[in-house]
């Protein structure tokens, strides 16, 4: 008997931890199925969806480098991903390949879960980045009504394009602005690959921070980014990115598998174990 089968779809993608999150709900759920690793090189990925229809998966998530390749493959992308160019969820229908992307959504589920009411106290917002992940946090802290986000980036010109995209609400800086505009931001989110294993670690001081305001690091490896830990140890609520990833697994989960799975503290914890055991390897 044959068992819906979903992948991920990457380069590299052996690093990837959504088998370990969509096996999970898979046996907490009793369902048939399966979803496995896909390493797919970039010269390949264009004739690889192409013939998606015919690999015998009922869909897969796009990561990184691939999911603007995904968003020009699919025959319809539902309007988030439309506006981000960006798909990290397939599925087919009627043989044809459609996308979404969830990182916005998994984004802002997160914050809700961990921040219960944090848009009625959120005036102003800085992101750190201007790449994919600064698109998705900006477009869901728009799409909750935050009216002044500050955008920072290392290279200020790919902030000024994004900030010149998305309209009045959106100022473009360079870190060098940043210390000025702690002192007005309700919330500070990294969007940068700073912080994560492997990666420069962003030197930040956050003295300078308004009191109250809340710190998100969308870096997951390691799951305490020195970002978080200094912003615990000066007293505000800081919101790791793990919860963000496995957030946004939840609508491809269901779409394919046909139940909506629950992120529960023990799948954060497998997860969290996962990634503590990938730290002390290196
Ligand atoms: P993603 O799609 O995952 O967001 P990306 O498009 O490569 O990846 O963007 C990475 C982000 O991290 C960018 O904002 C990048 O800044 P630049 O636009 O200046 O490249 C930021 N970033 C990466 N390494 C950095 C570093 N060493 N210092 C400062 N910013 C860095």
């Amino acid at each position: 008997m044959s068992f819906p089968r979903a992948c991920i779809i990457g380069h590299p993608v052996a690093h990837s931890r959504s088998p370990v999150i969509h096996r999970h709900w898979l046996a907490e759920l009793k369902l048939e199925g399966d979803y496995v690793r896909e390493d797919v090189a970039p010269e390949k990925i264009a004739s690889f969806l192409a013939g998606f229809a015919t690999s015998g998966y009922v869909g897969a998530n796009v990561t990184v480098p691939h999911k603007e390749a995904a968003f020009r493959a699919v025959t319809r992308a539902e309007p988030v991903a439309a506006t981000l160019k960006a798909v990290n969820t397939l599925w087919l229908e009627d043989d044809r390949l459609i996308g979404t992307n969830t990182d916005v959504y998994g984004f802002l589920a997160h914050l809700d879960e961990s921040l219960p009411g944090w848009n009625t106290r959120t005036r102003m917002a800085a992101v750190l980045g201007a790449g994919g992940a600064a698109r998705a946090v900006i477009h869901g802290l728009i799409e909750r009504g935050i009216s002044r986000l500050v955008v920072v980036n290392r290279t200020r010109t790919r902030a000024e394009t994004l900030a010149a995209e998305l309209g009045a609400r959106v100022t473009p800086a360079g870190f060098a602005e940043l210390p000025q505009r702690l002192k007005e931001i309700d919330l500070l989110v990294n969007a940068t690959s700073l912080g994560m294993t492997g990666q420069p670690p962003l030197d930040l001081d956050l003295g300078p921070l308004k009191s109250g305001a809340a710190v998100y690091d969308i870096v997951y490896a390691p799951l305490e980014t020195p970002l978080l830990a200094a912003a615990r140890a000066r007293g505000h609520p800081a919101v790791d990115g793990l919860g963000m990833l496995l957030h946004q697994a939840v609508p491809g989960f269901e779409r394919w598998f046909g139940v909506r799975p629950k992120v529960t503290p023990a799948l954060r914890s497998l997860v969290a174990a996962e990634l503590g055991a990938r730290e002390r390897a290196q």
